[in-house]
């Protein structure tokens, strides 16, 4: 069962959790749910795309089931791996057990196809530790399946990751095939760090979420700060939002504008001038030659600011 009626049933869930989804990111969710495609959302830092997957959990009631990708992540950490603890205990525990099996056998040889007979008991699902892409494909709910910044594992799991994300089986050789019961809804988010392969951009819709306009600016900051003087919020958007268009090594993020609102919130600023916005300048830029460059400009940008909110 799909989750999503149409287009703008996906925008108006998304907005009622608090995420302000544009016209495009609410069809590529619409599109994801109903051909049960992964969606690779690629952009900056900063702009909602760990929380749109998050938020997507939270609207459709399913579990979100989350695999932070990093450098040397490799299928034992992704899929599933033996818990070797667990089997060395329960030999131990069963020596005794063990001893019975293989009393009286003539040879090494033999002792040891005694014990082969047994190693069912060993390989089980009560050995097996489901790391999430397992978790995902066993679930018998449809999950949501957070796979977030996979530009930082390897070109290698990338193309395990392929496999799986076309037919959505993976199989543990002892076991036998593990088949889906329910596709789920699968992001994938991505910095850039490097450029995902055709392959794996073939096999997914792709959403580029960019940084916000002035006005989806303003409605998240009113939706996550609902406290916040109409005024106050308005300034604090149109001047990050003149700061973004400087020439900066990092521009600030929604998650910036959001820290920079509350914090002038908690100081009980109602509105924005040139010496509050100086003062707490760090709250949306990270690197000092940045803070430099925007102080250089920043009584025009304040002013204009004022003069449009
Ligand atoms: N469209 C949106 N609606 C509501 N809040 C948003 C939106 N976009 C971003 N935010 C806010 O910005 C914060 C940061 O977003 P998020 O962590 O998803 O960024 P990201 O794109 O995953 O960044 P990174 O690449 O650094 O992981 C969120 O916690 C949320 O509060
Ligand atoms: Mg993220």
């Amino acid at each position: 069962m799909p989750f999503f009626r149409s287009v703008e049933d996906a925008e108006a869930r998304l907005g009622a959790a608090k995420y302000i989804a544009d016209r495009r990111i609410a069809t590529a969710v619409y599109l994801a749910d109903q051909l049960e495609k992964p969606i690779l959302v690629e952009g900056p830092a900063g702009v909602g795309k760990t929380e749109l997957a998050k938020t997507l959990a939270y609207v459709t009631g399913c579990e979100l089931i989350r695999m932070q990708c990093y450098e040397g992540l490799d299928e034992a950490k992704a899929l599933y791996e033996w818990e070797y603890p667990k089997q060395l205990l329960y030999t131990q525990i069963l020596r005794d057990k063990i001893g019975e099996v293989v009393a009286g056998a003539g040879s090494l040889s033999e002792a040891v196809e005694r014990l082969a007979v047994q190693e069912d008991a060993f390989f089980s699902e009560r050995f097996l530790l489901a790391r999430p892409l397992l978790q995902a494909i066993r679930s018998p709910k449809r999950t949501v399946l957070l796979i977030d910044e996979v530009d930082r594992a390897e070109a290698e799991f990338e193309a395990f990751l392929l496999e799986l994300l076309s037919d959505f089986q993976v199989s543990v050789p002892e076991l036998g095939t593990l088949r889906a019961r329910e596709v789920p809804l699968v992001i994938l988010t991505s910095n850039n760090a490097r450029e995902m392969t055709d392959a794996l951009k073939r096999r997914c819709l792709h959403l580029h979420i960019d940084f916000p306009t002035a006005e989806r600016e303003l409605e998240i900051v009113r939706q996550r700060l609902p406290g916040i003087a109409a005024k106050l919020s308005a300034q604090v958007v149109a001047v990050v939002q003149a700061v973004r268009a400087l020439d900066l090594k990092k521009r600030p993020s929604v998650s910036e504008t959001l820290d920079w609102a509350r914090a002038l919130v908690v100081l009980n600023a109602g509105e924005l001038d040139e010496a509050l916005a100086r003062e707490t300048l760090n709250l949306i830029l990270k690197y000092e030659g940045d803070v430099e460059r925007t102080e250089e400009k920043l009584g025009e940008i304040v002013t204009a600011a004022r003069a449009k909110a």
